[in-house]
């Protein structure tokens, strides 16, 4: 079969306003199943842009200008193995993949997310893969958990589901860009990648947090309810979801043992900020990740103000204003 020369795919990052942290006990490592389902936004101007050419004599990995070695690109050529596995037999072409993150990689911005899937996505095209974005969702879930979302654009849910092979762990489109026109507001507290990646940081939550299992058994109900407020535009309820997911999250990583705190002391100063803000009527919410910075969920008309007022606190070097994004694409060369 002749394959394509290459194909170039763009997908944009995503923030869960429902968080996934830990996997399932007992499953496969290589499948990567969640141990809870997630919402996320997919993210306006945030994305990672992927080229893969196949007709090359070695495998090369460049990020941003600069060629990976050691587990960086071990990751993505493991990933390239899946998708081709996933439809044909015998060895894989020798690729070159050369993929420009437009975000800061590895500091709790989700540059995996939007990374993963646009690494499958280049992959599928190159590959002669059916165009499936649920399959294909599944096998960027391989690669990094968030990754599964950056498929689509909007908002989208992730459930966890319950097969040990992880058919049923399916992400889909809540609703399209479109639906709703809000801001996220990404407030900068740091530079520079975080200390403890995602991938080992859940796994010692889950073997060693005492909050693992209630994290995990409160999940369902903030997805659906999210899904609920988000159906009707409501930033109240959906807000007040966003924070205590994200507070129940930071509280089983920081009861792990050794304690993972991936916040610093600004993380803290923006949500007081932000809820001094929010109770004199300037009303956003917030989330944070497997990182510092904070991102802030606000109405467009109360964007500008926020971000001047979030801008301020000491520590805070940027804050970024993004929207919804678009679904993830992919074009092929022949
Ligand atoms: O799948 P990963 O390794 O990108 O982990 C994502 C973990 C969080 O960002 C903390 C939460 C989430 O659902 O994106």
């Amino acid at each position: 079969m002749k394959l394509p020369s290459k194909a170039r795919a763009v997908a944009h990052s995503n923030i869960a306003l429902v968080k996934y942290w830990g996997k399932r006990t007992g499953s496969s490592a290589d499948l990567n199943l969640p141990a809870v389902g997630s919402l996320s936004m997919t993210l306006s101007d945030l994305r990672t842009e992927t080229m893969l050419r196949t007709q090359v004599d070695i495998d090369r990995f460049i990020l941003n200008g600069k060629e990976q070695t050691g587990s960086v690109a071990t990751k993505v050529f493991a990933q390239l193995d899946r998708v081709w596995a996933s439809k044909h037999s015998g060895a894989r072409p020798r690729c070159e993949v050369e993929s420009q993150n437009f975000l800061p990689t590895s500091a709790g911005l989700a540059s995996s997310a939007s990374g993963f899937a646009a690494l499958t996505l280049a992959a599928a095209g190159a590959f002669c893969l059916p165009l499936d974005m649920s399959a294909l969702s599944r096998l960027a879930r391989q690669g990094s958990g968030s990754a599964a979302r950056s498929l689509w654009g909007g908002f989208v849910r992730l459930d966890r589901g319950q097969r040990d092979d992880g058919l049923d762990c399916l992400a889909r489109q809540l609703f399209r860009q479109r639906h709703w026109d809000v801001r996220l507001l990404i407030v900068h507290t740091a530079k520079g990648p975080k200390p403890v990646s995602s991938r080992s940081g859940m796994e010692q939550s889950r073997l060693t947090s005492p909050y693992f299992e209630p994290w995990v058994a409160t999940s369902e109900a903030d997805l659906d309810a999210a899904q609920s407020a988000l159906s009707d535009r409501d930033l109240h309820s959906l807000g007040t979801i966003i924070e205590h997911s994200c507070f129940k999250m930071h509280a089983c990583m920081m009861a792990t043992q050794p304690p993972l705190v991936y916040w610093n002391g600004t993380t803290l100063e923006v949500f007081h900020a932000l809820w001094a803000a929010r109770a004199q009527g300037l009303v956003g919410y917030g989330t944070s990740d497997a990182g510092p910075h904070v991102k802030v969920l606000c109405l467009p008309h109360a964007a500008d103000a926020l971000s001047e007022r979030l801008g301020k606190v000491p520590g805070v070097h940027k804050v970024e204003v993004v929207r919804p994004g678009p679904d993830a694409h992919v074009e092929v060369s022949p």
